[in-house]
């Protein structure tokens, strides 16, 4: 009998290992499974017949066959047209879905059979069949679940990049890397070969390249305080791949249906390969590969845009490259290009003339055409940051979308074929639980959770133009990923999740169940000894308002580990009480909350103080709407009872357009004296304090009473500051008060939005 896949299944539990599972632990889930009751029994005596695949010396096929013999323990006799009873099939045929990808595959009680209308199909199949058997080799006969799937991968891009600029990988590591986009059906390796701090691709034409520009003074330093060389030191840290090792990295991923897209990076973000050859700098100085995020006063980034043996250069790399990696699209990079030199040099400011181009952006665009050109010519074509956009699209470009979505709708509206990959999902060297008990990272937050709930088609790209987004990839940055351990960590198993978003069927995805299937996987890192993040157990508080009662909810990432809690402001303990619904507040209270693990509670306690007051939970209502840029928790922000710090991204509403004008109205006629207004400044993100704040009663006839006011200068202090501006006025019955707080600032003098306007934020408006 067969039974839909959702369905929790006993013969499914059985083959899960995790007894909550709800479904097979295949990830990503493939878009059709019916799983039967019954199993099939793999045991040395099924044969594997591949009746019209050329050989089973074929590289995927023999990847497959020997993965499968490693994971079970012992060899399947292999042949053409196989004798025994039972068998497993591999065979290439025309299936109903057209995708190349597309594979089919039927589990019964006599044997497997898999279909496919490539060879990547049936390794992708392969993959699949690998994920259902037990994670390490018994040696012994195996059950598998009888099933009959369908599937078929959504997106044609499945990407993974990895630099090795920032810190060097090794080829063994690199393969592992491989290894683990082929298991997870991903299907393009995006190699970050060159940056600031190293490149690392041997180019026969120019040997300095690798003997200068691979090698780095090695400061055991956090990123941002490593020390560029000083004088008498040694650059020892580093290292290159020989193309050779290229080659074999190549055939290793096409063996495994992956396509590596190399990136060489230009015009900027080039200091090593200009360390080796600073003639192609704009002002040629002598410089070294740096070693951290210090760029010293006049380093060179940038290839000078008027200097034509830069192109020369230029393409000479990139026709080695083009040898190398037969990848259709090749990566350009284009991103934080700097151009302040390029407006002091002669060179460049006469391209500009020569070419009729406005401004510096156009010659960045002029560099990229030529190089788009050249590439062109060899039957490729380019892909680059979205930064290309800038200055105007070269006319064959692919972009990769990374700061937000708007590069990748742009562009896709063009006609361009776009990789999204934005900051907010994808980046991977982002903290992905709470940063005080993680190993350090480069900033963000990215959990598991957020990549799985990525979507890659934007919401606000018309549907005309979906067909141009291949799909998406995470980007994986080095600075703060010295070791392989870390690599592991920060990619495990972010990865997963990202797999089955590009993989799976939008109506597949589904995080409990993911959650839940997960677990088995999770299993096989620790079998191989692989790192992987466990998850983000901090606790996060969210107050809601609901019947004019504050409520908090708190939430985890886990589906099924318990959350304690204390309202006294003690630290949770395995006593304390067990979160069911959401906690109502009645006092000044400072919530403690805690997941536990198999009776472990981990990482640290999250904490949240409420105060109480007379505005605590009213609703407040808004003349002029915040930012949605800044937008906290909505309006009940003001009154929730939590205040703003000073880290102006939680608990603060922002206003960039106008002064903030708001109206509390309480049931009923209430006794006031003061009004508590926190404001923030924080200068670097031009946000300041209102110059004034007015605070009045609406009377019943609609009128109002000024009860109070405030007037200050803006400061120019730098630094975040937070000032809570009482304003106090006779004890009166209130029903309405209305504050009032602006105008909207203008920047000060010497700052670098001087002729701008400014921010205003506001949190909590303390009403006693
Ligand atoms: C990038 O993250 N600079 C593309
Ligand atoms: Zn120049």
């Amino acid at each position: 009998m067969m039974k839909r896949i959702f369905l929790a299944l006993s013969a499914v539990l059985f083959f899960c290992g995790n007894t909550n599972a709800q479904s097979i632990a295949l990830i990503p889930y493939p878009n059709s499974c019916v799983i039967a009751s019954d199993s099939f029994l793999l045991d040395p005596s099924v044969s594997i017949v591949l009746p019209n695949l050329v050989s089973s010396q074929d590289a995927a096929i023999s990847i497959c066959l020997s993965s499968l013999q490693t994971q079970l323990g012992f060899a399947n006799r292999v042949d053409q047209k196989g004798a025994t009873a039972k068998q497993i099939q591999l065979v290439l045929a025309q299936l109903d879905n057209a995708s190349q990808d597309a594979y089919e595959m039927n589990i019964d009680q006599k044997g497997i059979l898999i279909k496919a209308n490539s060879k990547a199909g049936l390794f992708y199949a392969m993959q699949t069949l690998l994920q259902l058997l037990p994670n390490t080799s018994r040696h012994t006969a195996v059950k598998i679940p009888c099933l009959t799937i369908k599937d078929a991968p959504r997106f044609a891009w499945r990407g993974m990049h990895l630099d090795v600029s920032r810190h060097f990988f090794n080829t063994q590591f690199i393969k592992e890397y491989i290894d683990f986009l082929a298991a997870y059906k991903m299907n393009v390796f995006h190699w970050h070969l060159c940056d600031d701090q190293g490149w690392r691709i041997e180019i026969k034409k120019y040997p300095k390249l690798t003997e200068i520009g691979a090698w780095r003074v090695d400061r055991d330093k956090e990123w941002r305080d490593a020390q560029p060389i000083q004088a008498g030191e040694k650059a020892t840290y580093g290292g290159f791949y020989t193309q050779k090792e290229i080659k074999e990295i190549v055939a290793y991923a096409a063996a495994r249906n992956i396509t590596i897209v190399p990136e060489i990076e230009m015009p900027g973000h080039s200091i090593a390969a200009l360390a080796a050859y600073p003639n192609l700098s704009c002002t040629q100085v002598p410089q070294q590969v740096i070693p951290g995020g210090i760029y010293p006063k006049g380093i060179q980034a940038n290839y000078c845009a008027g200097n034509d043996s830069v192109f020369v250069f230029l393409q000479s790399i990139l026709e080695e490259v083009m040898q190398l990696f037969p990848s259709k699209l090749i990566h350009i990079g284009g991103d934080e290009v700097d151009k302040t030199d390029w407006k002091h040099c002669a060179k460049c400011q006469a391209r500009i003339e020569q070419e009729q181009l406005k401004n510096e952006e156009e010659l960045q665009s002029w560099f990229i055409r030529k190089i788009e050109q050249y590439v062109v010519s060899k039957g490729r074509n380019i892909i680059g940051w979205d930064e290309i956009l800038e200055g105007g699209l070269a006319p064959n470009a692919s972009v990769m979308s990374w700061r937000g979505e708007q590069g990748g709708i742009a562009a896709a509206k063009m006609k361009h074929h776009v990789v999204m990959t934005p900051g907010t999902h994808c980046y991977f060297d982002h903290y992905q639980a709470d940063p005080s008990t993680e190993p350090i990272a480069i900033g963000g937050f990215t959990t598991l959770k957020k990549v799985y709930s990525y979507e890659p088609i934007p919401a606000a790209l018309p549907s005309a133009f979906h067909q141009y987004v291949l799909g998406a990839q995470a980007n994986l940055w080095t600075e703060y990923i010295p070791t392989v351990e870390q690599a592991e960590y920060m990619v495990l198993p972010r990865m997963q999740a990202l797999s089955e978003v590009l993989w799976s069927a939008n109506e597949i995805r589904n995080w409990n169940s993911f959650s839940s299937r997960l677990q088995n996987h999770l299993r096989k890192f620790e079998q191989e000894g692989w790192r992987y993040c466990e998850g983000n157990f901090k606790v996060a508080m969210k107050p809601v308002l609901e019947d004019h009662k504050m409520r908090v909810q708190l939430e985890t990432e886990s589906i099924e580990d318990p959350i304690y809690y204390t309202l006294d402001g003690s630290d949770p303990s395995l006593f304390s009480a067990i979160y069911k619904e959401p906690i109502t507040l009645s006092s000044s209270t400072l919530l403690k909350a805690q997941l536990a693990r198999k009776q472990v509670l981990k990482g640290k306690p999250s904490s949240l103080n409420f105060t109480m007051h007379k505005a605590f939970s009213l609703m407040p209502s808004f003349e002029k709407p915040y930012s949605n840029y800044y937008p906290a928790n909505g309006a009940m922000t003001l009154t929730d009872g939590v205040f703003g710090t000073n880290d102006h991204h939680a608990n603060w509403l922002g206003w960039s357009k106008s002064e903030m004008i708001t109206t509390l109205s309480f049931p009923k006629d209430t006794l006031l004296q003061e009004v508590e207004l926190g404001c923030l400044q924080n200068y670097a993100s031009w946000i300041f304090f209102p110059e004034n704040i007015t605070v009045s009663a609406i009377l019943k006839d609609g009128s109002t009473k000024e009860l109070a006011t405030y007037k200050t200068d803006i400061k120019n202090t730098k630094g975040a500051i937070v000032n809570r501006v009482k304003l106090s006025f006779p004890v009166q019955k209130i029903t309405k008060l209305k504050i009032t707080a602006g105008p909207l600032p203008a920047c000060p003098k010497n700052h670098p939005g001087y002729g701008d306007t400014g921010w205003l934020f506001f949190d909590e408006l303390v009403v006693r």
